[in-house]
């Protein structure tokens, strides 16, 4: 009975990192944002002259920032100008005419808050 009950355990065990796991990935990683500027943010700010010389297509980029200097402080979404920019608290609002869903505007921020990682 006590191998049984151990057994269970570390299956329970194994099943929880397993689904943990990639999760904590998602919400942490530029993974969890790349689609959503690559939808609303690239067909301006792509490979072919970014606007404001800031290219958010890929993680290099976005880490990069534009003609302002950085755009991302890691760690520091209150800093980052991208946010700003999204939320309009430094005009004009990204993307032009503002009209980011709040749940996205709220993952751009967990990512930036966890540390921007790629
Ligand atoms: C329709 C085109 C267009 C789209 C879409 C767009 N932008 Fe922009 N963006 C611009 C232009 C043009 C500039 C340069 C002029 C300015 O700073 O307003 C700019 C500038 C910026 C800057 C300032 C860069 C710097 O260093 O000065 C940031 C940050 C920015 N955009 C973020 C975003 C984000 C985030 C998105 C997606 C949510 C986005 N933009 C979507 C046209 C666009």
């Amino acid at each position: 009975m006590r191998t049984l009950g151990s057994a269970l355990l570390l299956f329970c065990g194994a099943v929880f990192l397993l689904a943990g796991a990639p999760q904590q990935y998602q919400s942490t990683g530029f993974s969890s944002v790349r689609p959503i500027l690559a939808a609303q943010c690239a067909s301006c700010h792509g490979a072919e002259s970014p606007a404001g010389g800031l290219r958010l297509d890929t993680y290099e980029g976005v880490m990069k920032g534009g003609v302002s200097g950085k755009s991302v402080i890691a760690g520091k979404p209150d800093q980052s100008l991208l946010l700003r920019r999204i939320k309009g608290t430094v005009k004009p609002q990204m993307p032009p005419g503002g009209t980011m869903r709040s749940g996205d505007v709220s993952k751009i921020e967990a990512w930036i808050r966890a540390g921007a990682k790629q």
